[in-house]
């Protein structure tokens, strides 16, 4: 091709880069570019309801305790509880009902059907109940062609569910991936985002297929979070390894969409008071979806005090958005440092030894730092732990559990 004239423009190139030899041939050129820009438009249209989740969505799921047995009862019974015991009012408002809640088979028109012995009164009444206290209605539903326990999927129902969704008032539709057959995952939640769109009610999206597609590079248009992992459970070792898959991810989360480690087992059998307070600590420094799973009708105050506490609750919330990430790695401990607004800084050091260390932390020696003096405070004890320019922290921290910091600029 001859090198174009210094200073000369270009001639807008047709779609796909080929220039067409027959002037005279404007009309195909121009419903070519008119083609492109549907395309375009197709490719760049909104496709989840934007504004639904600035800061990671808070609030309860049946599944982690209750399993399949799920129920209006249980729904009406937890919703009360976290308006009594102070979850509603710190932040946990959508009450998610998980697998198990419909019935075993759709009705004669191919629509989802609640179980009419768990859920005698419909689930639009239960939205109701629970909006009244002003709390939120979340649903699970599956990608599949039946859910993971076995009722039905959503798969050639999309677009039907949906609608079903939204006239029941759901807020908030957890997606799950069993039984997909050979379905592709982008393909397949792009489906699901589309029919929550066109049944026109703001529905939180919230992808649970595991990070088996590596949702990260491609959900944040059609979801609000999504699952980096599979099942957490209620064990030490489980949740650290979840913990250890989140290295990496913090660039891909920020408001409105959310990398996920799944739902909390903070309160539940198997893990000590120091593992929940750790468990809960590094969640909140994840930027991580607050979802509690146990028992909230009859929790230890040891619990929900852990749960409900406000200061360590703002560090997940904080506006800025930023995923925390692995600062340092040692034998027996680990720093996590998560940017907030205003040049704040949350620090969460764990010990991942088998005994109670003293551990020291030297403000100044964190690279991440910017400002020259910061005030240092200990979240969990509430109290004054120096500045970073003239002491270092030096306290004792059990197995498995943590010592989390709020460093603001100033002196
Ligand atoms: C999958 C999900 C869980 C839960 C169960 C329900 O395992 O990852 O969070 O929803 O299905 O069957």
């Amino acid at each position: 091709m001859a090198p174009r004239p210094a200073g000369s423009v270009a001639p807008a190139p047709p779609c796909r880069g080929r220039q067409d030899p027959n002037p005279f041939t404007a009309i195909k050129i121009l419903s070519r570019l008119l083609a492109c820009a549907a395309l375009a438009a197709c490719a760049a249209r909104a496709q989840k309801f934007e504004g639904l989740a600035p800061t990671p969505p808070m609030g309860w799921n049946t599944w982690n305790t209750f399993g399949v047995n799920c129920s209006e009862a249980l729904v009406k019974q937890t919703a009360d509880a976290m308006v009594a015991n102070g979850m509603r009012d710190a932040g946990y408002t959508y009450i998610v009902i998980d697998d198990a809640w419909s019935a075993r088979e759709r009705d004669s028109a191919g629509n989802l059907v609640a179980d009419p012995v768990k859920f005698p009164g419909g689930m639009k009444a239960l939205a109701a109940y629970l909006h009244g206290k002003g709390l939120k209605f979340g649903l699970y539903g599956c990608a599949g062609s039946m859910t993971c326990a076995g009722y039905p999927g959503g798969r050639g129902h999309e677009f039907q569910d949906a609608r079903t969704y939204a006239s029941w008032d759901v807020d908030y539709l957890k997606y799950d991936w069993c039984h997909r057959g050979t379905a592709n995952g982008p393909e397949t939640y792009r489906i699901m985002s589309d029919a929550l769109r066109a049944a026109g009610r703001p529905i939180v999206f919230s992808l649970c297929e595991w990070g088996e597609n590596k949702p990260w590079l491609w959900a944040a248009p059609v979801a609000h979070l999504w699952r980096t992992t599979g099942d957490i459970d209620p064990r030490y070792e489980r949740f650290r390894q979840i913990l250890d898959a989140q290295v990496g991810l913090e660039k891909y989360a920020g408001p409105g969409h959310w990398n996920d480690p799944d739902m909390l087992e903070v309160g539940n059998r198997g893990l000590t008071l120091a593992e929940s307070r750790a468990h809960f600590s590094l969640w909140c420094m994840l930027a991580a979806p607050l979802v509690a799973g146990n028992d909230v009708r009859q929790m230890a105050p040891a619990i929900r005090d852990i749960l409900t506490s406000r200061d360590v609750i703002a560090i997940d919330q904080d506006p800025l958005g930023h995923q925390g990430f692995r600062y340092r790695f040692g034998k027996d401990t680990e720093i996590w440092a998560k940017e907030l607004s205003n040049k704040e800084w949350a620090v969460c050091v764990l010990n991942t030894g088998d005994i109670r260390s003293s551990v020291e932390i030297d403000w100044g020696s964190l690279t991440f730092l910017t400002e020259a003096y910061y005030r240092v405070s200990d979240v969990w004890a509430s109290t004054r732990a120096g500045s970073n320019s003239s002491e270092a922290w030096t306290g004792m921290v059990d197995s498995h559990d943590v010592a989390l910091f709020r460093l603001k600029p100033g002196y």
